[in-house]
């Protein structure tokens, strides 16, 4: 309880200082009518860093919990919930004018052992699924603008995918698991126990057109054509400065899922500096090119309606563990990188200093 307090009060602290400071990235967006976010690390170091929550409310009006409201956060034990984390996203975000796009129900990884690791039917699986599905997404109904109800459940080749838990509910029932039958069950589950949420498909390596996306797409129109709810595609922008997507490409795709009248949410995007050149001039510019790049092509795309990268500052992504780095917005000290500058002159015509 004395950590929940002190999260509380370190948001009303926030909340007073950043009023003094130059608008953040929700003011340019706003003008646009757009969401802008990005996701929220509950971790013992973010929440002790004084700077982490004033700056992430003073940057963006939209959050997605980074960890909190995935399956091993929620369900830890079976049919023990914990909404501690997500109760506390949806407090922050309430504090501060922000909207939640929650993450995530259905994916193959972040599932607790006694899921992975137990011994259950088909039939099994699909009750656990249900009853997580139906206590989670009513737990946050009325409290979400969106749920990403399944993740990343295509391969590159575009084949629904047998990895994690879930596949086994379609597998072991002899339906065919090309049919998706496990994800469309989602999603009406979904639907069932939150009728207000924009249901979202989310998924890396779709951003272009290819075999995966091509697949993705597919599948979204038949199963809108049998009825399935699914309202909303997320393409999470996991790049680096050599693999941006196509410009062409990316926008081409953008525009046909579009076209089939789904809500477009950039979700997770960072552009990654092999080698640990987070400091080299030209990279940083080269990671303003594309984050403008795909902003430009989300402003352009009239169901885009949300941006979001995966963090807020690079002193947090998840990419810290990685070779890559300054994936980010804000640096390591939470000073506005060109990226930063580049994409608030491309929503608000102004230019700020450099
Ligand atoms: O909480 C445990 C802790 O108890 C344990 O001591 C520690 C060491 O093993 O692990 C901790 O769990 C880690 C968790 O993050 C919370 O920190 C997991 O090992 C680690 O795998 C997990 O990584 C997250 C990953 O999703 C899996 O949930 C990343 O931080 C997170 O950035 C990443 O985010 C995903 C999106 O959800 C979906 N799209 C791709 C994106 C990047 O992989």
């Amino acid at each position: 309880m004395k950590a929940v307090i002190l999260l509380v009060l370190l948001s009303l602290v926030s909340a007073a200082s950043a009023s003094n400071r130059q608008p953040g990235l929700r003011d340019a967006a706003e003008k646009r009518g757009l969401l802008i976010g990005g996701a929220l690390r509950l971790y013992a170091s973010t929440l002790s860093d004084p700077l982490y929550l004033e700056t992430f409310a003073h940057e963006f009006n939209l959050v997605v919990p980074e960890h909190v409201m995935k399956f091993e956060n929620t369900q830890p034990e079976p049919n023990r919930y914990d909404f501690q984390g997500g109760d506390f996203v949806v407090q922050f975000a309430h504090d501060h004018e922000m909207k939640v796009r929650a993450h995530t129900l259905t994916w193959h990884d972040a599932n607790p052992k006694w899921v992975t690791e137990g011994q259950f039917t088909p039939g099994q699986l699909a009750g656990i699924l249900h009853d997580h599905i139906a206590t989670v997404a009513g737990h946050f109904r009325g409290k979400v603008i969106s749920w990403d109800v399944v993740n990343e459940a295509f391969d590159e080749n575009g084949n629904i995918q047998r990895e994690g838990p879930w596949p086994a509910i379609d597998q072991g029932a002899g339906r065919n698991l090309g049919h998706g039958d496990y994800i469309r069950d989602a999603f009406k589950w979904t639907r069932e126990a939150d009728p207000d949420a924009l249901l979202f498909y989310n998924d890396y390596g779709a951003e272009a057109i290819n075999p995966k996306s091509d697949a993705i797409y597919r599948f979204v129109m038949q199963a809108r054509l049998d009825g399935v709810p699914i309202q909303g595609i997320g393409f999470q922008m996991h790049v680096d400065i050599n693999s941006a997507p196509d410009e062409a490409s990316l926008r081409a795709n953008f525009k046909r899922f579009s076209d089939l009248g789904l809500v477009i949410h950039v979700t997770e995007m960072d552009v990654g500096i092999p080698g640990g050149r987070g400091d080299d001039p030209d990279a940083l510019q080269a990671q303003a090119d594309v984050y403008v790049m795909v902003m430009r092509a989300c402003l352009d795309t009239p169901t885009c309606q949300a941006f979001l990268t995966w963090g807020l500052t690079d002193k947090y992504t998840w990419l810290n563990s990685r070779d890559e780095s300054a994936p980010l917005l804000l640096d390591v000290d939470y000073q506005l990188k060109p990226a930063y500058f580049a994409i608030e002159e491309l929503l608000d015509g102004s230019k700020r200093h450099r």
